[in-house]
């Protein structure tokens, strides 16, 4: 009998989880922020939501892979520029959402240059991390600018991510030709390249391995130095005073999606300042979109940082993306060390 009332109960649950539907997200945040909105948003809605977290380069390549079949619905977060890739090769979904307005300046830019398929949800500066004791240790000085990087001294002690899988290394291509036009740029990432002891897979790995000490040096955005710190890591971030980019973090809901209606409910919900304040809960300090979301004292101050005009359209342009990418694979990735 008890066995036959649970039975009941069960497929009731169940059957209250299948009228809420589901949601299959990629998510290209750190895993903390991904779980946190997972479970915050499947407790409150109902809804199930299968989550998958993947680099922002790797999430597109996922989504290219899928375009006739599509099993992602939406695809929270990672840097802006593949996210307008995925919308010029019509992977992404046109949607204006009623809540444009309430959005910063730079998030609704990302919505309108990419014919809504896309839109900001978060920005972050590009910069340095280091580790302040192996600094000290190592007789080494904080890198301020970029050339600093290049110092023989820095030799086997600095890590970027690779550009094919993580968006925060295409941030740095793109931003270093845009700083300092294209060839120059080439030229200081092959120098880099000699100090450069590894290119991760994803982006936020080389500044994990500053805060663990295994490298003194990472280029990262600086919202990532923060959470390190908070576990009792000796990280700091610096921005470089010559110049650096921002990323504009995306959102964008996938053309074909199974799930297309409980998708686009869960995209306003990430709109809402409320779970915009989950990715400093979640230790990531991000600046939200949502104007009215609640700012973290620890979120960089963008008033303070030198930043270049990032032409968000031209470098996330599919053709200029691939062809970075394929330069920096021929003319970089491939020299010795
Ligand atoms: C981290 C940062 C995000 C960024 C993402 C990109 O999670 O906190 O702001 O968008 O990395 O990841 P990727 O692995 O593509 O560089």
């Amino acid at each position: 009998m008890k066995k036959l009332i649970f039975g009941a109960a069960l497929a009731a649950l169940s059957a209250v989880a299948a009228a809420q539907g589901q949601v299959n997200i990629i998510c290209s945040v750190q895993a903390e922020w991904c779980n946190m909105i997972s479970t915050v948003y499947a407790r409150t809605t109902g809804v199930k939501v299968n989550m998958s977290l993947k680099g922002s380069g790797e999430a597109l390549a996922q989504l290219i892979a899928e375009k006739e079949n599509p099993k992602t619905d939406i695809w929270f977060g990672g840097t802006g520029d593949p996210h307008l890739q995925a919308a010029e090769q019509g992977l992404s979904a046109e949607y204006k959402s009623p809540s444009l307005a309430q959005l910063h300046p730079w998030a609704q830019q990302q919505a309108q240059q990419s014919g809504y398929k896309t839109v900001g949800i978060y920005s972050g500066p590009l910069g340095f991390g280091y580790n302040t004791e192996l600094l000290a240790k190592k007789k080494l000085a904080v890198p301020k600018v970029w050339a600093d990087l290049l110092k023989p001294e820095y030799k086997g002690d600095v890590q970027v991510a690779n550009p094919a899988s993580s968006g925060t290394a295409y941030t740095m291509i793109a931003t270093l030709v845009q700083l300092m036009g294209e060839d120059k740029a080439f030229d200081y990432l092959k120098s880099l390249h000699k100090n450069v002891s590894q290119y991760t897979r994803s982006g936020t790995g080389p500044i994990k391995a500053v805060a663990r000490g295994e490298t003194a040096v990472s280029i990262s955005f600086v919202h990532d130095g923060p959470g390190e710190k908070m576990q009792g890591f000796p990280v700091e971030t610096v921005t470089p005073a010559d110049g650096t980019g921002a990323e504009i973090g995306s959102m964008s809901l996938i053309k074909g999606a199974r799930n297309l209606e409980a998708a686009k409910k869960f995209y306003e919900w990430a709109l809402t300042p409320a779970a915009q304040e989950m990715g400093a809960a979640a230790k990531q300090f991000q600046l939200p979109s949502n104007k009215a979301a609640k700012l973290d004292p620890r979120i960089p101050d963008f008033r303070k940082i030198k930043f270049i005009n990032y032409d968000y359209a031209k470098y996330g342009a599919s053709a200029e993306r691939r062809r970075l990418i394929a330069r920096w694979e021929k003319d970089v990735n491939s020299l010795p060390k």
